[in-house]
């Protein structure tokens, strides 16, 4: 079976057609290659197949109702959405395509797919008159045009005695493509080391220099490297995130702290990911004693020693690493990051133009030039969530695979 689907989540979604009941072998299949499957079922497809089969093939309970109290208490429509490495639906009724390229959001499988931003297969089936139909047609291309990928529908006997294009693709072909989904940007077998967010230095026991990071790109980095199956340690400074999951996190507070961590990991990573802002000066002596007004004295002076750095220090270290570093530009953008991937021996640099309000630091949204020695690759405008997504297959691409049996 391929690799590809191991440990990953995947949401079934079921229209209510006749090769509905062909979606419970493809649950089975799902699992056996590795994958953890829940069921999103319409009520379309509870005419043809009864929510306890799924249940049982998935041992997950099937999720039906958008507004369904006690279902958004143990899992919610975002949860979920957020939940799914990939969304598959087989199969799709001709009513189910218009529905999903109109972009309704008025049942739960239309829902999740408004909310995901995961890669999405769709598996039509219908009658084969159904299918050539214009509007079909027109749909499943508008469907196609938006990034979704589809397989089928393929040719022969129909359920209704008709033959032609109209029959979903066998299960076993379905998860051939849903394994598909995934294969550019595997990362199995690799562990991964990301800082994230902004380092602390202490002044005194009550104040300290820091900067404005919020952690969401090295969050987000994280996530998407868990998702792409790496081993993933993620070494935050004080942030206000959620752990991703299946992601291990070390939270330090200083930049002296985030530096002994990222020593102890590094040494067995085969991915180093530097997207903390590290504070680049610390006080030189933070007192033990909170530093008091004195009356008359109108300026103070902080003395600031240098703090280590920390990716130049791993990468120097570490040579096998695979070491990406982040900056953050006003100008000039490609010849500093060019100079700066040099000077810390990188292997890629993700270059922000931070002079724009609309991206980088707080924003939700980046955009970004990735650098390497042999090329720069514009990454359009998008939210950190996806924008993480594409960086971590850039770097699944650069990376050669890994020896499965030593990762932990
Ligand atoms: O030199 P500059 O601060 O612009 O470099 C930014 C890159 O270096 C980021 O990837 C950041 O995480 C890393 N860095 C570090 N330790 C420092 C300063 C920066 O790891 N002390």
């Amino acid at each position: 079976m391929k690799q590809t689907l191991q440990n990953k989540r995947l949401l079934l979604g079921i229209t209510g057609g006749i090769a509905a009941y062909k979606s419970p072998e493809i649950v089975r299949r799902l699992r056996d290659a590795g994958a953890e499957v829940r069921v999103v079922m319409t009520r379309g497809a509870m005419e043809f197949i009864t929510p306890l089969t799924l249940q049982a093939v998935s041992s997950n309970r099937v999720h039906s109702d958008l507004l369904d109290a006690d279902a958004e208490a143990a899992m919610g429509h975002i949860e979920l959405a957020r939940w799914a490495d990939a969304i598959v639906v087989a199969p799709v009724t001709a009513d189910a395509l218009a529905r999903f390229a109109q972009g309704r959001a008025d049942d739960l499988l239309s829902t999740l797919l408004r909310a995901s931003d995961a890669p999405v297969l769709l598996a039509p089936a219908m009658n084969q008159a159904m299918w050539r139909d214009a509007a079909t047609q027109e749909n499943s291309q508008i469907l196609s045009q938006r990034g979704y990928r589809s397989i089928g529908p393929a040719d022969g006997v129909q359920a209704c005695g008709d033959v032609g294009a109209g029959r979903m693709s066998e299960p076993l072909a379905i998860v051939a493509a849903v394994s598909d989904l995934f294969e550019k940007q595997t990362l199995t077998g690799h562990h991964v080391v990301i800082t994230a967010g902004p380092t602390r230095e202490r002044i005194d026991p009550v104040r300290y220099l820091s900067n404005f990071s919020t952690g969401k790109m090295g969050f987000a980095l994280a996530e998407a490297a868990a998702e792409a199956g790496a081993k993933v340690t993620l070494i935050a400074g004080p942030v206000n995130l959620s752990t991703p999951d299946r992601v291990e996190r070390i939270d330090v507070i200083s930049a002296d702290q985030m530096l002994a961590v990222v020593q102890q990991f590094a040494a067995t990573a085969s991915i180093f990911i530097a997207a903390a802002a590290v504070a680049d000066f610390r006080p030189s002596a933070p007192t033990d004693q909170k530093i008091k007004k004195t009356s008359g004295i109108e300026t103070m002076q902080l003395d600031l020693v240098k703090n280590p750095d920390i990716l130049k220090s791993v990468a120097e270290s570490e040579q096998s690493l695979f070491c990406v570093g982040f900056a953050a530009e006003t100008e000039n953008l490609l010849a500093h990051a060019r100079a700066k991937l040099a000077r810390k021996g990188l292997n890629m640099i993700v270059v922000n133009d931070v002079s724009r309000s609309d991206i980088g630091f707080a924003a939700d949204d980046n955009e970004v030039v990735v650098i390497t020695p042999k090329d720069a690759i514009k990454l359009e405008k998008a939210n950190k969530r996806h924008l993480a997504r594409r960086l971590i297959q850039l770097i699944a691409e650069q990376v050669s695979p890994a020896d499965n049996s030593d990762s932990g």
